[in-house]
């Protein structure tokens, strides 16, 4: 049983561990307002607001979130949005005002996802609506909408009230758990050494909406309160593993920008509300974009089974395609870097600036002293089956001076690290070459020259 608010309402609910918030909304609510699209996270039309114990209301995708996720949260959808005697929210006055509607079906998305933005404070709209299409209006009317409504005030009915989700009676039967800690989870754990961790979701909600897989025994890690959060010590930053992508972002803003600007175009605001950084490192993509920054980082991981600990460098944690050095029933419980000088550039290379995997993900974090490269880690995803250091481009930078000749002689190394594949997101010549472009890249902005295309002006 799980309890939560909807639309301001207490709501008790026996549900199953996959069973989506999105079916729940339409077919036994029939809150048919949020529409399913793509039933995979990618066109923001299942989009709701779910404020969270910490009072942050967060858009996300109703599709690919699973019903214990919401538990003891408060849950917004777009019949919610509007005022108890059918006052319309500013957002949703601004887009008939600005015609930012034509067939409506993206709209209640955009609202939702409008509307969480307007609580928030939120200006920087393109960021914010990056994960909702449409198909006919155009996204020019949609902005000048978000503009218009980010002047007016939060109405008071977006307010949330809590409700408390009563603490889950410990039941090794019950077909999902959702554990307060990391000892909870670690417990679970020992009991079902088979079974599937889900952090966000975004992963796993699509192998069930799309490949109708069967979990078996499933826990919930995002309310294991000792890991999430980000913690900024005197000498490491220490990462909970179900702290969520946004939150990561947040905290990188000041200590490594270029980090918070790769993340930026991580999914989208939805998906990164959702996906948590354990999720992202766990599940072994040789394209995940946070695994190639933390290595660049000097990241060690942090494992845990029933009571023992373990760290690793987290490059050793990725063996090969598809395996990862976990034991049954181990599980993430956080990530930690050295604080250190911002050094760490993060390129990422894709078909689309916004809400794309990437095709090559760079990340370079070299040092250099007096003219000479002291230290390099510099790692990728995308060229190979798993994120890889390029050991051998190191090597030819280290005790090297940094200048354009080294770099050059350093070019061909990169084809000893790497063999990478051809697919329909890049060609093998293309993922070699970018990469090798990329420190080039890395070379010249260090001497100040502006090389990101957002920053290149004719
Ligand atoms: C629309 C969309 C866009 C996306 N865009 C990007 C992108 O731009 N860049 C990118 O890198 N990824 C992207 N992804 C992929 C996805 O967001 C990531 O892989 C994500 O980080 C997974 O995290 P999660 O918490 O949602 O994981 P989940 O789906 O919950 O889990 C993923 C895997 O990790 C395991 N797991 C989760 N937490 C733990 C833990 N603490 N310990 C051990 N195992 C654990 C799960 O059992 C599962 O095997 C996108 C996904 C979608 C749907
Ligand atoms: S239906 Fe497309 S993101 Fe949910
Ligand atoms: S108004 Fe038709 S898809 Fe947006």
């Amino acid at each position: 049983m799980i309890t939560f608010l909807l639309n301001g309402e207490t709501v008790e609910a026996e549900v199953e561990a996959t069973d989506t918030l999105l079916d729940f909304l339409r077919e036994t609510k029939s809150l048919t307002g949020t529409k399913e699209g793509c039933n995979e996270g990618d066109c923001g039309a299942c989009s709701v607001i779910v404020t969270g114990e910490d009072g942050v209301a967060r858009a996300m995708n109703s599709c690919i979130l699973f019903m214990p996720q919401v538990a003891g949260r408060a849950v917004r959808t777009v019949e919610g949005v509007s005022g108890p005697k059918g006052q319309l929210h500013p957002v949703q006055a601004t887009m008939i005002e600005h015609h930012g509607s034509q067939c409506g079906f993206c709209t209640p998305g955009f609202i939702t996802t409008m509307a969480a933005a307007h609580k928030n404070g939120k200006r920087d709209h393109k960021d914010q609506l990056a994960g909702n299409l449409c198909r006919c209006t155009g996204y020019a009317p949609i902005l000048r909408a978000a503009e218009a409504a980010a002047e007016q005030p939060v109405p008071e009915w977006m307010e949330e009230g809590v409700v408390r989700q009563p603490a889950a009676q410990p039941q090794n039967d019950t077909p999902y758990a959702m554990p307060r800690s990391s000892d909870e989870l670690a417990a679970w754990c020992a009991d079902h050494p088979g079974g599937t961790l889900i952090g966000g979701a975004t992963d796993v909600g699509l192998w069930v909406n799309k490949d109708f897989r069967d979990l078996g025994a499933v826990a919930f890690v995002n309310r294991c309160e000792d890991m999430i959060g980000v913690e900024i010590g005197d000498d490491s930053v220490r990462i909970g593993a179900a702290t969520s992508v946004t939150d990561v972002l947040e905290a990188m803003r000041d200590l490594h920008p270029s980090f918070a600007e790769m993340l930026r175009r991580y999914g989208s605001v939805q998906v990164r509300n959702a996906a948590t950084i354990g999720g992202n490192i766990a599940n072994g993509s040789p394209i995940g974009d946070s695994p190639p920054a933390l290595i660049a980082l000097g990241a060690v991981l942090h494992l845990r089974k029933g009571d023992a600990r373990r760290d690793l460098p987290l490059e050793e944690f990725f063996i090969d395609y598809g395996k990862q050095d976990r034991a049954p029933g181990e599980f993430v419980e956080a990530v930690s870097f050295p604080r250190q000088p911002d050094r760490l550039k993060c390129y990422k290379l894709s078909k689309r600036f916004d809400q794309d995997i990437s095709a090559v993900c760079g990340c370079f974090n070299i040092i250099e002293t007096d003219g000479v490269v002291t230290e390099a880690r510099i790692a990728f995803g995308g060229m190979a089956g798993i994120p890889k250091r390029a050991a051998h481009v190191e090597k030819a930078l280290i005790g090297k001076p940094w200048v354009e000749e080294v770099i050059e002689a350093a070019l061909p190394a990169f084809a000893k690290d790497f063999t990478p594949l051809s697919d329909m997101r890049a060609s093998a010549d293309y993922r070699l070459m970018g990469s090798q472009n990329l420190l080039r890249r890395y070379y010249v902005e260090d001497l100040g020259v502006a090389a990101d295309v957002l920053e290149v002006r004719p």
